[in-house]
């Protein structure tokens, strides 16, 4: 029997439709996955099934029984628990009191009881070989890799019958996502069922028994993963066959230096990084998680205290703070890891966060130009095709994806040249990907200079023109055109003696 079985899931937000008669049915033991391009629906769909949020109108059965929970307690204690692609920690408490937060231990007087609380903590990450994590630790403290590894253990301390993944691998290193799909097989194993939302196929490949796809809000098909190829599943979710992913790599560097990094430091991830960035090149970062990636790119932003030296087009400059980042023609703008922390503004209109740090383009005189404004953003919202019902929409509302657009939009039009891509496509569907990729060649050709992190080796070894691996801080080894391949940048990310 299924599990869980739904048809004719219909959501709508004012005018926009954001499922539209869904169908879906899984049975307890599988990983079930859902597929589809940024804003088809899946997270609408995953929020309904747990509570969050009420359909208007459809059948959602649980074991045969109607299945309708009020609120994510009620869900909850019928065994149905999401992992949420935003995630939903409260940054000042610590991490034992996040993952219990509202169901910690009490004791006889009905306080919180502490030895409980970390016990229970430490239970869980054992079971569940959770890699290493402080439970005391304050949340605001944590990378959001370790956020991300806290909401998981938040889903799993429900001991769900239903565990719900939406994109929790998203924001993992290598490894930990590693770990996360062996988990997420331990737990079908067990008899259970696990939704799991990626936009990774190579994740979908190897751990899903089914999936299901979803397209503008509605279902357009399930499959046994082993019946289809992934050209068929890609055609269904975007409607048309994938041309190409990763765009042609045509070189495009200049003599022309656009940025030159000497002995650049911060904290103690960053102890020393040298190199140079070409106009029209595209510059990868690679190495293990933690090697100073993070810090690198928020000095040279200048979110990040550092010392050493930082050159932009010839130029000595003292990056003091973002804002100087961004000005002008000569600036450095960034693409920011943290999407609702340091990217996004989810309480703004699309239009607002696309267009609140270049305002003065739109001045003249001291006069605003709604006029140019407007034109400016519909411009940027139909090249990136985000997925809103019109650009006064709340960032908050859009779809994880489109939110991601947004950002990167936001940096296309401060107008800076020399582009910091912070895994960029995270959370972007694989349609979307190769437009990003394709439009990174483009800037390239035009005389943009990019420096991209990705925490996806494939786009490491496909997209850029050279590679920079950091280990402990440093560059370790430049792989040129030829020689970068996922083997050398891991090779060079763990050897001492790097080639
Ligand atoms: N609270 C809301 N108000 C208005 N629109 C909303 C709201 N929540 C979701 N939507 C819209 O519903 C649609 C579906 O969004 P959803 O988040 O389910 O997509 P998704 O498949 O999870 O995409 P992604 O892969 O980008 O995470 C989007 O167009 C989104 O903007
Ligand atoms: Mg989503």
């Amino acid at each position: 029997m299924d599990l869980i079985e739904v048809s004719g899931l219909t959501k709508r937000y004012g005018g926009i439709v954001a499922l539209s008669e869904a169908q879906f049915s899984a049975w307890a033991g599988e990983v079930h996955a859902l597929v589809g391009e940024n804003g088809a629906g899946k997270s609408t769909f995953i929020q309904i099934l747990s509570g969050a949020v009420h359909p208007d109108e459809g059948k959602l059965q649980l074991e045969g029984q109607p299945y309708s929970p009020i609120n994510p307690d009620a869900a909850q204690a019928l065994g149905v628990a999401a992992v949420f692609q935003e995630l939903s920690l409260i940054p000042d408490l610590a991490v034992e009191q996040n993952i219990w937060f509202r169901r910690e231990p009490r004791t006889a007087l009905l306080t919180v009881d502490g030895k409980a609380l970390r016990r229970k903590t430490l239970e869980l990450f054992d079971k569940y070989r959770f890699p290493p994590l402080d439970p005391a630790r304050e949340l605001r403290r944590l990378t959001l890799a370790e956020r991300q590894l806290v909401e998981i253990a938040k889903g799993l301390a429900k001991d769900p019958r239903i565990l719900i993944l939406d994109e929790a691998t998203s924001a993992l290193p290598a490894k930990e996502a590693e770990w996360l799909l062996a988990l997420t097989r331990q737990i079908a194993a067990e008899g259970r069922l696990v939704i799991f939302i990626s936009h990774r196929m190579g994740e979908v490949r190897a751990i899903a028994d089914r999936l299901t796809i979803f397209r503008n809000g509605s279902t357009v098909a399930s499959h046994v993963a082993t019946a289809v190829s992934d050209d068929e599943i890609v055609t269904q979710m975007i409607g048309r066959p994938l041309v190409r992913l990763y765009p042609e790599r045509k070189a495009t560097a200049t003599e022309r230096i656009a940025l030159k990094v000497d002995d650049l430091r911060s904290g103690s991830r960053l102890t020393g990084a040298s190199f140079e960035l070409r106009e029209g090149e595209v510059l990868g970062v690679g190495g293990l998680q933690g090697h100073g990636q993070r810090e690198l790119f928020q000095s040279l932003f200048g979110a990040s205290r550092a010392t050493g030296s930082i050159e932009l087009w010839g130029k000595p400059t003292q990056i003091a703070n973002p804002r100087h980042a961004l000005i002008g023609r000569d600036g450095i703008a960034l693409v920011p890891e943290d999407r609702p922390g340091q990217g996004l503004l989810l309480t703004k209109s699309v239009r607002e966060n696309l267009t609140l740090s270049v305002i003065r383009r739109f001045t003249d005189k001291g006069f605003l130009s709604r006029g140019r404004e407007a034109a400016l953003v519909k411009e940027m919202v139909d090249f990136l095709r985000i997925k809103a019902g019109t650009p006064e929409q709340l960032a908050g509302t859009l779809s994880g994806g489109n939110q991601q657009k947004v950002i990167f939009g936001k940096m296309l039009l401060t107008e800076a040249r020399v582009l910091l891509l912070y895994d960029p496509t995270r959370g972007v569907d694989v349609g979307t990907k190769g437009e990003i990729f394709q439009l990174m060649r483009d800037l390239a050709a035009r005389g943009y200079a990019i420096l991209f992190y990705s925490s996806d080796l494939p786009e490491l070894v496909h997209v850029p023109d050279r590679v920079l691996v950091l280990r402990s801080g440093r560059v370790a080894a430049t792989l040129g055109a030829g020689r970068v391949s996922e083997e050398a940048i891991l090779r060079a990310a763990v050897l001492d003696e790097a080639a």
